[in-house]
């Protein structure tokens, strides 16, 4: 039987596995008061998790939505709603991005409605005029000569664009650098980006990611699956397509990173083999991961959760692949399964299609033969905000706790006036990335997880 000590560090309740003492995996916190969920999952204005939120750069837009403009009229704003705070996102005439509060400051009105003229956007209630700083232009109907509209200013956020997306951050004072990640460095033509759009908690959606065991279950297809030859062949051609939770329990090691956590999953396959595969939690919403349409090895995805508001979230998932072009029929076939406002067909109101007859020839799921899918009956039937003090994390959820543990230690940061991790400000610190990627080896069965650290660390660490 395993002997646990619970440690308590920081608010947080830890668990130590004593059966393995000195073992570098850290302490589990195993089990979350109603505080510390509130603390995690609470993103507007002024809570303690949506200041930490606040200080990173995050995803809220595809450039898609609001293209360039070629000649032409400018594109239309777009409202968006992040962080449980209203904005709508537009470019000048000049094509610079602009994010502004969606309500005018003069009576309210919502200027994603509004015309983009005269160097900013204007709001059709009475004419106000906003640049990208969201600083008011004109304010027609004031007596002349009137400087009140010196003192008038919409909210407004850094806005940027990198990779075909739009990132934003809501922090006070100057932002952060961008993480310099490897996806921003490849052609456009060699990734690959969505969204989509979720009915529940960032925290649950991101945290489907930490998980190295689901996909043996949630993800099946069934011997002679009609769906799985239909697919267009890439990431089902993993190693270990018949490995069995039930047979074999994978070894799960977690680890600190500057930038989050890295994972790391043994798969015992055979007795002469083990399959190990890496993923990374990287602060403080976004997980890598192997899939999306990139051979396993040749790149990774990258899935983004931007929380709407406490109970909705947007998943930006990015891929990249390192040598070639992605595979365009494969892009199409994964962009395709939402509706042009990137929802699921698939969804909570219609029990996710769910079809037992699929159920008993086809999928384990019985809900076609998507992941994000799957993902999404995964991690939103937990309920807009999963209920964290009645969970049981076991051993293969520590990437999970150690997550949490991270969060909550990064929240501490932002209160005691800190940067969190992850948060850089100096060029020279923009190197933080070593070791963020997704990796997949078959090594000799029976190396420990320090082994196989010390003797893969060159690929562990370019990656
Ligand atoms: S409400 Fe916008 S100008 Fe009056
Ligand atoms: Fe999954």
């Amino acid at each position: 039987m395993i002997d646990r000590k619970v440690v308590t560090l920081n608010g947080c309740d830890l668990v130590d596995d004593v059966r393995s003492p000195g073992s570098p995996t850290p302490r589990r916190l195993v089990m979350l008061s109603q505080e510390q969920n509130d603390l995690l999952t609470r993103v507007g204005p002024g809570t303690p998790g949506g200041e930490m939120l606040r200080r990173y750069w995050l995803p809220i837009a595809l450039v898609q939505e609001l293209p360039p403009q070629e000649g032409g009229d400018p594109p239309a704003p777009v409202p968006l709603r992040i962080l449980g705070e209203d904005l709508v996102l537009f470019r000048d005439q000049q094509g610079r991005p602009g994010l502004i509060g969606i309500h005018c400051a003069h009576r309210g009105a919502d200027l994603s409605y509004g015309r983009v003229e005269d160097g900013g956007l204007r709001c059709l209630y009475h004419g106000w005029l906003y640049d990208v700083h969201g600083r008011c232009l004109e304010q027609p109907g004031e007596p002349a000569g009137s400087t009140f509209y010196e003192r008038v200013r919409q909210p407004s956020y850094a806005c940027r664009e990198a990779a075909g997306v739009f990132f934003a951050c809501f922090g006070p004072g100057e932002p952060p650098l961008l993480p310099d990640y490897e996806l921003f460095h490849v052609p456009d033509e060699h990734r690959w980006i969505h969204k989509y759009y979720h009915e529940c908690s960032y925290l649950q959606g991101n945290e489907g990611n930490l998980d190295p065991t689901h996909p043996f279950f949630l993800h099946r297809f069934l011997s002679g699956s009609r769906s799985l030859q239909s697919r267009v062949p890439i990431n089902d051609q993993r190693r270990t397509p018949a490995y069995d939770t039930r047979v074999h329990a994978p070894r799960v090691h977690a680890e600190e990173m500057p930038f989050g956590v890295r994972m790391y999953a043994f798969y015992d396959t055979s007795p002469e083999w083990t399959d190990v595969r890496t993923s990374c939690f990287v602060m403080p919403l976004t997980c890598a991961v192997g899939g999306g349409p990139v051979p396993p090895g040749d790149g990774y995805l990258m899935n983004w959760h931007v929380p709407i508001d406490d109970t909705h979230h947007w998943r930006f998932s990015m891929a990249f692949k390192r040598t070639g072009p992605i595979d365009r029929a494969h892009a199409r076939e994964r962009a395709s399964i939402t509706t042009a406002d990137y929802r699921f067909p698939r969804n909570p109101n219609n029990r996710y299609l769910q079809d037992r007859e699929e159920q008993k020839t086809d999928t384990f799921s019985g809900m076609g033969p998507i992941f994000v899918v799957h993902d999404s009956y995964a991690t939103e039937t937990a309920g807009p905000i999963q209920d964290r003090t009645r969970e049981h994390l076991g051993a293969v959820d520590r990437g999970v706790s150690l997550e949490r543990r991270m969060l909550l230690h990064a929240i501490r940061d932002v209160q005691e006036g800190r940067d969190p991790p992850h948060v850089m400000r100096r060029p020279e610190d923009n190197v933080q990335l070593e070791g963020l990627g997704v990796t997949e080896h078959r090594i000799p069965a029976g190396l420990t997880w320090p082994q196989y650290r010390r003797e893969w660390a060159g690929d562990l660490a370019a990656r």
